[in-house]
C-alpha cells in the first residue's frame, strides 16, 4: 500500500523550472531511491515533501490524507524525518546530547524520555561507544550515523535521506546500509537520494531517476541503472564522480 502518493509536484524559482512535473508513490516499508545528475532538483523535491518549501503545483498525499499545505513542523509531527546533504549537528554537544535534543524539540519528549530513546537510538545506529564524544570531533561515517540518529528522535514514519552516502568508503556505505534494513524492519519507509548510482543497487527496492525536471524513469534498481534513459542524462554530466 503507498503510504504516499506524489503527483505533479512542480517548483519554479522566477525563471529556473526546477521541477515541472513529479509523480512517483513509496510504498510501505519500502526504500526508493532517488538519482539524478546535479542540480536536477533532488534536494529541492526532498524540501518540498518536508514542507520546507512550497510547490507551485501539484500534490502530496501521505497516508490517505492530502499535505501539501501542511507546514514543516506539521509534517515533522505526522512522522517525517530526514538528513541534511552537509551534516550540521550541534558540534560543542555530544553525540547523545543531538540525539536528545532531537527528542525534546521533534517528539515533545521529556528530558528523561528523549535521554533513554537516545540511548536506544545510539545503541541501533552504532554510535553508543562514542555517547560522549562532541558531535564536532566526530569523524563523517559517524557524523552521517549521528543525522539519522537526530532523526530518528523524532520517531519518523518516513525517512528522507540526502545523499547520506556521499563522501563514504565503499564498506562505510554497507553500516549506513544495515541501519536501513533495521529500521525498515521496524516499519520505517525511505526515499534515499544519492549521486553516486552504485549504492542505490543493494540498498533499494525501486529507484526514480529524476532529470530536467521530471521522474524520467522509475522501477527495479538494475533496470533503471541499466536504463537508456539514465544513461543519457547521466551521459557526459558527471558520472565518474
Ligand atoms: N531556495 C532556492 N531558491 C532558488 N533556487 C534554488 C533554491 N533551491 C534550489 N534552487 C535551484 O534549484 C536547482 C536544483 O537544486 P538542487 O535540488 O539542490 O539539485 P540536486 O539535484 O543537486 O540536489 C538548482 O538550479 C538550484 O540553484
Ligand atoms: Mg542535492
Amino acid at each position: 500500500m503507498a503510504i504516499l502518493s506524489v503527483s505533479g509536484l512542480a517548483i519554479s524559482f522566477g525563471s529556473n523550472h526546477v521541477l515541472k512535473s513529479v509523480n512517483f508513490e513509496l510504498n510501505e516499508t519500502e526504500v526508493l531511491g532517488v538519482i539524478g545528475p546535479n542540480g536536477a532538483g533532488k534536494t529541492v523535491m526532498l524540501n518540498i515533501l518536508t514542507g520546507l518549501l512550497k510547490p507551485t503545483a501539484g500534490s502530496i498525499v501521505y497516508m490517505g490524507a492530502d499535505i501539501t499545505g501542511k507546514s514543516l513542523y506539521d509534517r515533522g509531527r505526522m512522522g517525517f524525518g530526514r538528513t541534511f546533504q552537509i551534516p550540521r549537528p550541534f558540534e560543542k554537544l555530544t553525540a547523545y546530547e543531538n540525539v536528545m535534543v532531537g527528542g525534546i524539540f521533534g517528539d515533545g519528549l521529556s528530558e528523561k524520555a528523549a535521554g533513554s530513546k537516545a540511548s536506544e537510538i545510539l545503541e541501533l545506529i552504532g554510535l553508543y561507544p562514542k555517547a560522549g564524544v562532541f558531535a564536532g570531533k566526530l569523524g563523517l561515517l559517524d557524523r552521517k550515523r549521528l543525522e539519522i540518529g537526530v532523526a530518528l528522535a523524532s520517531n519518523p514514519k518516513i525517512l528522507l535521506f540526502d545523499e547520506v552516502a556521499g563522501g563514504l568508503t565503499e564498506s562505510e556505505v554497507v553500516e549506513i546500509l544495515n541501519i536501513v534494513l533495521k529500521l525498515k524492519a521496524d516499519g520505517v519507509s525511505f526515499i534515499w537520494i544519492e549521486h553516486v548510482l552504485k549504492t542505490m543497487l543493494e540498498g533499494t527496492d525501486r529507484v526514480m531517476c529524476l532529470a530536467q525536471g521530471r521522474d524520467v524513469v522509475c522501477g527495479l534498481p538494475a533496470e533503471v541503472l541499466a536504463s537508456k534513459e539514465v544513461s543519457e542524462v547521466y551521459l557526459g554530466a558527471d558520472e565518474d564522480e
